[in-house]
């Protein structure tokens, strides 16, 4: 553990009133290749775990291509990026989506959120810290590739969603993903999401060949969490600005986002201290 990261957790403990355990499954939405509709499989799972009654706060750290906002409309004042600058808290930049999701808008080219001095993580922590306690769900839009500052972020988060498409381009760059992670984690439990595959068949052997490799080279396995079709309504509905799941809650992909919200509820556990322990391996986690 840096002094940094004990310097803060000082720092933090000290300004909070009382010890607070927050039960919050923090799960991180990663790819290895840009592109492959990480953000709107953020979007799609986060409006199905609220149709199910789930409170859901999502974290735009993508910060170079920040867009969650752009894909569901919104035009937030604030974002990240005044936290980080002291100029607001966490609370006025929340924007509501829809069915209640809340999101945490970033904005394009600041500072990465593992890379952060420690008066502007202390912000964002005791920020994070407060709404949270309020969340069910905490999913994290990451940036795509095994750069450190999204490793550092997987590390913490409770479990990872890996997206792919069937490409073969996207499917090496997810098991480069799954290598990095694995090596510093071997436990991390990781979820398969093939998205954008032309046919269930081919959905399944993209599956198939990411667990061959992962057993193979890794002696894991990996969850399968799911597969969503190529759908138009999907394309529709960035086109619009709204998310698929609201937009078209009978289409292919709705359907599919529905299900892995179920999936998610039933097999994510939640763990006491959830979202205190994201924070802790983010501040001592590897440099
Ligand atoms: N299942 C799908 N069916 C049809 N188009 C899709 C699907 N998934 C993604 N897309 C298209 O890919 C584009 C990129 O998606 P996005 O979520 O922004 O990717 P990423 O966040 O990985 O960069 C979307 O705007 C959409 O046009
Ligand atoms: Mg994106």
């Amino acid at each position: 553990m840096s002094d940094q990261a004990s310097r803060l957790r000082d720092l933090a403990q000290g300004q909070r009133a009382e010890p607070t355990l927050f039960n919050c499954r923090v799960v991180a939405i990663t790819s290895g290749k840009g592109g492959v509709g990480k953000t709107n499989v953020v979007a799609g799972l986060a409006v199905s775990l609220a149709r199910l009654g789930q409170r859901v706060i999502v974290l735009d750290a993508d910060f170079g291509l920040a867009n969650l906002d752009i894909l569901l409309g919104l035009s937030p004042e604030f974002t990240l990026e005044h936290v980080l600058r002291g100029e607001r808290v966490l609370e006025d930049i929340l924007v509501e989506g829809p069915e209640g999701i809340r999101i945490l808008p970033a904005s394009s080219g600041i500072q990465e959120l593992t890379r952060l001095d420690t008066t502007s993580e202390l912000r964002l922590v005791q920020g994070l810290q407060r709404v949270s306690a309020t969340a069910d769900w905490l999913l994290i839009d990451t940036a795509a590739g095994i750069h450190d500052s999204v490793v550092k972020l997987l590390m913490a988060a409770q479990e990872v969603i890996l997206v792919t498409t069937p490409e073969p381009t996207s499917l090496v760059d997810a098991y480069a993903m799954v290598k990095v992670v694995h090596l510093r984690d071997p436990r991390k439990p990781f979820w398969i999401l093939v998205n954008n595959g032309q046919s269930p068949e081919e959905a399944e052997e993209t599956i198939g060949q990411l667990q061959a490799a992962a057993e193979r080279f890794l002696g894991r396995s990996l969850q399968v969490l799911g597969m969503i079709p190529s759908d138009p309504f999907m394309l529709q509905a960035v086109r619009q600005q709204r998310c698929v799941a609201q937009l078209f809650p009978r289409s292919p992909s709705t359907r599919a986002f529905q299900q892995m919200a179920r999936l998610l509820l039933d097999r994510v556990p939640l763990k006491k201290e959830g979202f205190t322990a994201f924070w802790n391996n983010l501040g001592a986690g590897p440099e």
